[in-house]
C-alpha cells in the first residue's frame, strides 16, 4: 500500500553557512525521502531557514544591512549549498513568512484560548547604550560559584554551574561592552506542565526513539517548567497579538516554520494543507539533532497539543559530527563549509561516506579523513564504480553495446543480489544505511568475484557470444546495486540509468532482468578522491586566530572592577610553559593542564576545551597566578589560577557566541 509521508529536517538558522556538520542530517533525511520515492511512496521532503532573533539582529546591524537583506541572501546560499550536495526538497521556505505568522497567530491564540499562556513580570538584562534586551549568550562576567571570568550569562564554562544571569558578577553587553542593568518586563509564558501526562502518553506510542527516552525521563523528573514564549523589542520575528512591543521567541516559531512550507507548498500545487496536516492519511516525520529535542520532544507537541493540531508521527534523532574523532575545529581546518567542500571534492564521496556511518542511535559519527578517502576509493570507486567499467566499455566497444541473455550461472548471481532486496529496504527504513552499505558492498564483492572467475578480458578474444553472456549477468548486477544505491548517489544511479538505457530505476526494477537490449556509450562514473584534493579543502577551512590580533581583542574587551594596589602587589603573576594538556574525563569543558612555571610544575583545570584541543597546547605560553591558594574541584586539585589569559580564548568564544 502507498504511504503518504509528509517529512522535514531541522530548519537551519539564518545568520552562517551550512556546514559538513549540518550535512549529516540533511543527507540522513534526503536518502530516506529517496528511498521512499524509489519504493514507490508518496513523499515530499519539506524546509526552509529559520530566521528570527535577536542574532540575526546584530549580524544584520554588523553587516550594515537589514535583517530582510540578510535573511534573503542566506536563504540562496542555503539553498545553493544543500542543491550541490543533492538534497532534493520538495519546498525549502522561510520562517519568515505570511503563512508562518498566520499560523504562529492562530496557534497562540488558541493556546490563549485554552489557559496555557500566562503573563509573569520578570527581571531582565538590558543594554542602555543599544537599547536591546540582551539574551543570555550576548552577556559575559564572572561565575558567582568559581569565580571563573568571562563566563556567560547562563552556565559557567569552568565549573559548569548553571545559574540566572542575575547572580552572574561584573556582567558586561557583549554587544556594547557596558554593564546591562536589570529592567522589568511582562512575558508570556507556556505552561509546558499542562501537558506532562499527555506526551507521556505520545512518548508511549512510538513518538521518539527508545534510545532517547531516558534523556526525557530526566526532563520528567526535574520537571516540566513553563516557557517563556515571547522577547521584547526590538526583536526581528512576529509580533505577538494584542501586544505593543512583544514578540513570539524564534523557537516559538521556527518549528510552526514546518507548518508553513508545507502550506506555502499546498498553495504552489493545487493541495488542501488541511489534508497534508491535519487529515489521517499522511504520517508526519521530523529529523533532528540530539541538541534540540527539548524544543521538538516536549515544547512542539504541547504547543501542538495546545492548538489542538494533529501529533506528527515520529522524531528521528542524530547525533554529532566528529571530525578525525574531535570536535570541528576552525584551527584544524575541520570546520568545512559546504561551499569549501564542493569547490574541492565531489559530493557524491560524502554522501556515500556519511551513508556507510549512519545508523538509527543517537551516537556521534566520526569522519575519519583518511578512513573517508580510503573507504571511498576502495569501495565505492573500487568495487562500485568499477564493476561497471570492467564491462561496460567492453560490452559498447567490441559487441555492439548488445546485452544477451542470462546462463543458470548468471541467473544465479542475479538472484543472489535480488535476494536482499528486503533486508536492504529495511535497514533504509529503519535507518541503518551503515548496514545497507555493508550488504550493498559484500554483494559487489560477490560480482566482483564473478568476474574474476570469469575474465571476460581474456575469453573475448576467443568467445565472444561467451563474453557477451557473463557482461550481460554483470551488467544486470550493475543494474540492481544502482538500484540499491541510488537512495544515496542518485547522481551515479543516473549515469549508470542512461549508459544502461533504462527509465529511472526504482526498486522494485529489481526483479526485471535487462537481455537482448542494447546499452549507450560508457561514461566515467566517479574518480577516485586525490588525497591532494582534500588536503586543500582542509588548508582552505583553516582559519588564522593570529595572536596580535587576538591580543587587540583581549585589550578590548571591557576591564573588570578596578583593584587596589595592595591587591595587586600580592599578585604573582608568571609566564608559564604548558608542559602537557589532557582531557578530563566526564567532564565536557575542562582541559587538565600541567604547567611548567620555571621548573616548577602545577596542575590546573582549565574550562577551555571548546576552544582549545589539548594537543594543540603542549608548549604554549600562558600567563599564570603563580600563588593563587589551591582550590579543590570536582576532579582534583586545581594549583593555581582561574584567570589564566589564553590570548585566543575570547576570540574563539566570540564565533561562537554569534553562530
Ligand atoms: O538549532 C537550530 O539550528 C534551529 N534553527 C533549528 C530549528 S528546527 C525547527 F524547530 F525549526
Ligand atoms: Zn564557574
Amino acid at each position: 500500500m502507498t504511504r503518504k509521508l509528509l517529512v522535514t529536517s531541522a530548519l537551519p538558522y539564518a545568520n552562517g553557512p551550512i556546514h559538513i556538520g549540518h550535512l549529516v542530517e540533511y543527507l540522513q533525511t534526503d536518502i530516506w525521502v529517496r528511498f521512499q520515492k524509489a519504493v514507490g511512496n508518496e513523499c515530499r521532503y519539506f524546509c526552509a531557514d529559520d530566521t528570527h532573533g535577536t542574532p540575526i539582529m546584530i549580524r544584520a546591524k554588523a553587516e550594515e544591512i537589514t535583517p530582510e537583506a540578510l535573511i534573503d541572501r542566506v536563504h540562496s546560499e542555503h539553498y545553493g549549498d544543500f542543491t550541490g550536495f543533492g538534497i532534493e526538497f520538495d519546498n525549502y521556505y522561510t520562517t519568515h513568512s505570511e503563512e508562518n505568522r498566520k499560523f504562529s497567530e492562530m496557534i497562540y491564540t488558541r493556546a490563549s484560548e485554552a489557559g496555557v499562556i500566562t503573563k509573569k513580570k520578570i527581571q531582565q538584562a538590558y543594554d542602555e547604550q543599544e537599547k536591546m534586551w540582551l539574551p543570555d549568550r550576548y552577556i559575559q562576567g564572572t561565575c558567582p560559584r568559581c569565580k571563573a571570568a568571562d563566563q556567560y550569562g547562563d552556565s559557567c564554562d569552568s565549573c559548569g554551574a548553571h545559574y540566572q544571569t542575575t547572580e552572574l558578577i561584573d556582567p558586561v553587553s557583549t554587544v556594547s561592552g557596558n554593564p546591562p542593568i536589570l529592567r522589568e518586563s511582562t512575558h508570556y509564558f507556556f505552561q509546558l506542565s499542562q501537558y506532562e501526562d499527555a506526551l507521556k502518553e505520545l512518548f508511549k506510542a512510538g513518538y521518539i526513539q527508545d534510545s532517547v527516552q531516558n534523556k526525557l525521563d530526566e526532563w520528567f523528573d526535574v520537571g516540566l517548567k513553563d516557557w517563556d514564549i515571547s522577547r521584547d523589542g526590538p526583536y526581528f520575528g512576529f509580533k505577538i497579538p494584542d501586544t505593543e512591543d512583544k514578540y513570539f521567541y524564534v523557537w516559538l516559531d521556527a518549528p510552526i516554520g514546518y507548518m508553513a512550507s508545507i502550506k506555502n507548498y499546498c498553495d504552489k500545487n493545487g493541495l488542501d494543507f488541511e489534508d497534508l496536516w491535519n487529515g489521517d492519511e499522511y504520517e508526519i516525520y521530523h529529523f533532528i539533532g540530539k541538541d534540540i529535542m527539548y524544543f521538538h520532544a516536549l515544547f512542539w507537541p504541547a504547543v501542538l497539543m495546545s492548538a489542538n493540531l494533529r501529533m506528527p508521527n515520529k522524531l528521528f534523532v542524530h547525533g554529532f559530527l566528529t571530525v578525525n574523532g574531535q570536535k570541528m575545529s576552525k584551527s584544524k581546518g575541520t570546520f568545512i563549509k559546504a561551499s569549501t567542500y564542493l569547490k574541492h571534492l565531489d559530493p557524491q564521496y560524502l554522501r556515500y561516506y556519511y551513508a556507510s556511518k549512519l545508523t538509527s542511535g543517537v551516537g556521534d559519527i566520526d569522519l575519519s579523513i583518511e578512513d573517508f578517502i580510503n573507504r571511498v576509493n576502495s569501495d565505492l570507486v573500487g568495487k562500485l564504480a568499477n564493476l561497471a567499467s570492467r564491462s561496460g566499455p567492453m560490452l559498447t566497444k567490441k559487441l555492439d553495446g548488445m546485452l544477451g541473455t542470462l546462463d543458470a550461472e548468471g541467473r544465479k548471481l542475479v538472484d543472489a543480489l535480488i535476494a536482499a532486496k528486503d533486508e536492504i529496504a529495511d535497514c533504509y527504513e529503519n535507518l541503518n544505511y551503515a548496514a545497507a552499505i555493508r550488504k550493498i558492498s559484500a554483494l559487489a564483492d560477490v560480482c566482483n568475484k564473478y568476474v574474476e572467475e570469469h575474465q571476460p578480458w581474456t575469453t573475448i578474444k576467443t568467445d565472444s557470444e561467451g563474453t557477451r553472456t557473463t557482461l550481460t549477468a554483470i551488467l544486470n548486477a550493475v543494474k540492481v546495486l544502482t538500484i540499491y544505491l541510488k537512495p544515496v548517489l542518485p547522481e551515479f544511479a543516473v549515469k549508470i540509468e542512461q549508459f544502461l538505457a533504462v527509465d529511472p530505476l526504482a526498486f522494485a526494477d529489481v526483479d526485471t532482468v535487462l537481455e537482448n537490449h542494447k546499452i549507450n556509450k560508457f561514461v566515467r562514473l566517479i574518480e577516485r578522491i586525490e588525497k591532494e584534493k582534500v588536503e586543500a579543502m582542509v588548508e582552505e577551512s583553516k582559519e588564522q586566530t593570529a595572536p596580535q590580533q587576538a591580543t587587540q581583542i583581549t585589550l578590548n574587551e571591557p576591564l573588570a572592577a578596578e583593584c587596589e594596589f595592595d591587591d595587586f602587589m600580592k599578585v604573582d603573576m608568571r609566564v608559564a610553559k604548558i608542559a602537557n594538556a589532557s582531557a578530563v574525563e566526564g567532564a565536557d569543558k575542562l582541559l587538565q593542564l600541567e604547567l611548567d612555571i620555571g621548573g616548577v610544575t602545577k596542575n590546573v583545570f582549565a574550562g577551555i576545551s571548546k576552544a582549545y584541543k589539548p594537543e594543540d597546547l603542549a608548549g604554549r605560553l600562558v600567563l599564570c597566578v603563580a600563588n593563587l591558594k589551591p582550590r579543590k574541584m570536582r576532579f582534583g586539585i586545581s594549583e593555581p589560577p582561574d584567570k589564566r589569559r589564553f590570548c585566543n580564548e575570547k576570540n574563539n568564544r566570540r564565533n561562537r557566541a554569534a553562530g
